[in-house]
């Protein structure tokens, strides 16, 4: 049976809700989020999770105090139960730190339906291709090779697909003769660091009413 996206609660600037970061990589867009919530929000980042110790991500736990933890991946040669243990991992400290909202910003790894379930309609990612359009690890480049004359990015709620959840918000950018996959995703950068902070504001305070 489908389960029914569930969203946050509505918090308030005294509460606000408590965001989960999971990211592989560079954490640009963590960054953009922290900065965003310098300001007194109704919503914080308590907790930033990786998979991987080498993110160069990790250092904005120091940066701005905030309980910075890297989950790799257990130590077993069966694929599903390593799957399954590193989500338990992930899924124990989410409730260790009353996480209400997981934001996946470049963690590159896809979740489980078992785990997506538990968290449906609080689990956001940031994807940099205008959806259902260019899903996948690879949009960039699938983009350019497509010869597309525009993309952007997607905020959507996550679901048992790879990029296919309820679509919050998305905006465009354009692509000139000159693009190439890095200069395209330095573009599509600069917008989702100013969307998707936005779009967490609207989150926190119940701007969505969504049915699965
Ligand atoms: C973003 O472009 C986002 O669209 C994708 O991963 C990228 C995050 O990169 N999901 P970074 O770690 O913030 O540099």
């Amino acid at each position: 049976m489908e389960v029914e996206y569930i969203l946050p609660r509505i918090a308030s600037l005294v509460n606000p809700l408590r965001v989960a970061v999971l990211i592989s990589g560079t954490g640009a867009g963590l960054n953009a989020l922290l900065e965003h919530q310098q300001t007194s929000r109704t919503h914080s980042t308590k907790l930033i999770l990786s998979n991987n110790n080498d993110a160069y991500g990790l250092i904005y736990g120091n940066k701005y105090d905030i309980r910075c933890k890297v989950i790799p991946l257990p130590n077993t040669s069966n694929k599903d139960l390593q799957r399954t243990m590193h989500e338990d991992l992930i899924n124990q400290e989410l409730i260790n730190y009353n996480i209400e909202l997981i934001v996946l910003n470049g963690y590159m790894r896809i979740l489980t339906p078992s785990f997506v379930s538990k968290w449906k309609g609080r689990i956001i990612n940031i994807h940099p291709s205008l959806l259902p359009k260019f899903p996948g690890a690879h949009a960039h480049r699938d983009v350019i090779k497509a010869k597309a004359t525009e993309s952007g990015c997607t905020i959507h709620l996550v679901d048992d697909g790879v990029d296919t959840g309820y679509i919050l918000a998305q905006e465009k950018v354009s692509i000139n003769s000159l693009d190439n996959i890095k200069s395209l995703q330095e573009k599509i950068k600069k917008v989702e660091h100013r969307l998707y902070p936005k779009v967490i504001d609207d989150i926190s305070i119940g701007k969505y009413h969504i049915k699965s």
